[in-house]
């Protein structure tokens, strides 16, 4: 049998592991695909940095062109990330008849559709696994093993940097910027972390499991997106005491209104399996018509787990070239001229229980100013805590409402806001009460 012959752009967290991975287990591979899987190229700005195991230096070049203008390369690997140069070299491939595999969700979230249409017309494939989810064969899961089903919820913590801040803030009351120095050490975070921490690359994926979920068009205008950046360590312990864990969740419904899809710190019951994943773990939380309630679980980053993802595309690409079924399914799995619009859900409309902390000065009648405020917009309270007393400075007052009307919320908030002994920018954070897995 033919070896199938890959080219990798970029060797570094993601090429190494997945280099590392093509390089050490090749006769593995071998016998599960039929034929020899050949790592023959492996580009880089960089070609001399020892990346921690041994890599045949005949197969490493700093030239792009020398891979792409190679006709043996059946498969082309982008893991450089961002969208220029990486839009253009992925579509060069793509006309010059190479596969594609890519873990880049930025770029697929801006220019899939583009990237898809010409592979299509190419009849080359487009493997993304890698892009959502870490090593989580969740892109497999929606598009081959939920077939039978309308997706109408895809929900779940999708960025492994955010949710390991979140971890180490909640566990260990570790700072904010000492955990994101942590994560980025580890490998895990965007070449620009503010991706991961204000909920951007969350956005990337939201829009990949959406529009996979769905089969509607999303782009990232439709999705409300809010990060992490503004959570104190003072909003962790106040939601623990309710009872909640603070994710930052990523939200897809698919309702009788439109798609509703937003992104935010979120509150959820501590005993919900979702509170449960640590670190840089991730979970997808999807029900399906036929299958009920599934949850999909594994590390959402990092090195080796997102290699293994890359290579079950070149695996999955490369028995489709092998056994000559190359286009067997769409790269969305479904035609891409029968995805349609979406209609989104205006976000104003969403209802909701909320908590609130209110930073105010510590004098009488502050609560009921706050509280006549909330009541005017229809806005009930469920609970309301004090800590200490301010003696002239500031002091937190959290709130928890019964359900309210996001623009009701807004409004409210602005108003409170414009108030003199309003001393910060109030938090709002969204409580979603997940029923349990079981149920
Ligand atoms: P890295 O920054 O670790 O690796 C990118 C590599 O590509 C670097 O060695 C970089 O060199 C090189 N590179 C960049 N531009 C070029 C170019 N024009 N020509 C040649 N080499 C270039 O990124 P990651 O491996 O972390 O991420 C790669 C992709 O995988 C991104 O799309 C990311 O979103 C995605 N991803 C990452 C995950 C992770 O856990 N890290 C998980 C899932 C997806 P230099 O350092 O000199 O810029
Ligand atoms: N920066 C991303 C994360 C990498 O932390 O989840 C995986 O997509």
């Amino acid at each position: 049998m033919r070896p199938i012959n890959i080219g990798l752009l970029g060797f570094g967290t993601v090429g190494s592991g997945t280099a590392r991975i093509l390089l050490e287990e090749t006769d593995m591979l071998q016998k599960r695909v039929g034929s020899p899987i050949r790592l023959k190229w492996i580009c880089d700005r960089d070609i001399s940095t020892d990346r921690g195991f041994p890599v045949p230096q005949q197969i490493m070049t700093d030239s792009l062109d020398t891979v792409l203008d190679d006709p043996e390369i059946d498969i082309f690997i982008e893991l450089i990330g961002g969208i220029e140069p990486a839009r253009t070299f992925v579509l060069k491939a793509v006309s010059k008849g190479k596969h594609v595999v890519t873990a880049n969700k930025a770029l697929l979230a801006q220019h899939g559709y583009e990237i898809f249409q010409a592979a299509a017309l190419k009849g080359v494939e487009v493997g993304f696994e890698a892009s959502v989810g870490g090593g989580i064969p969740v892109i497999k899961a929606v598009r081959e093993g939920l077939v039978a089903n309308r997706i109408h919820t895809v929900m779940g913590i999708m960025n492994g940097t955010a949710n390991y801040i979140l971890t180490r803030m909640t566990s260990e009351t570790m700072a904010f910027d000492q955990a994101l120095e942590e994560a980025q050490r580890l490998g895990y975070a965007e070449a620009d972390p503010t991706y991961d921490v204000e909920g951007v690359d969350t956005a990337h994926k939201l829009v990949i499991m959406s529009t996979l979920s769905f089969g509607k068009k999303i782009t990232l205008s439709d999705i409300y997106t809010e990060g992490i950046s503004r959570l104190k360590p003072l909003d962790i312990s106040f939601a623990r005491e309710f009872g909640y864990t603070i994710k930052l969740l990523a939200i897809g419904r698919d309702g009788k209104d439109g798609l509703e899809l937003r992104i935010h710190p979120t509150m959820i019951p501590s005993d919900h399996l979702l509170a449960q994943v640590r670190g840089a773990y991730n979970a997808f939380y999807l029900i399906g018509d036929s299958v009920g309630k599934i949850m999909l679980y594994g590390l959402g980053a990092g090195q080796m787990p997102t290699g293994s993802a890359v290579v079950a595309d070149v695996v999955d690409i490369a028995r489709d070239i092998i056994s000559g079924a190359v286009k067997r399914m769409s790269s969305l799995g479904l035609p891409l001229d029968s995805i349609s619009t979406a209609g989104i859900k205006d976000p104003a409309s969403i209802q909701g229980r909320y908590y609130f902390r209110f930073s105010v000065k510590d004098r009488p009648g502050v609560l009921s100013k706050i509280s006549g405020i909330l009541g005017k917009r229809d806005i009930s309270i469920a609970s309301v805590v004090q800590k200490g007393r301010g003696e002239g400075s500031s002091v937190p007052i959290v709130m928890l409402t019964h359900e309210a009307r996001e623009a009701d919320v807004q409004k409210a908030l602005k108003e409170i806001d414009a108030l003199e002994v309003v001393s910060d920018q109030p938090m709002i954070i969204r409580i979603e009460d997940l029923t349990s897995l079981q149920e």
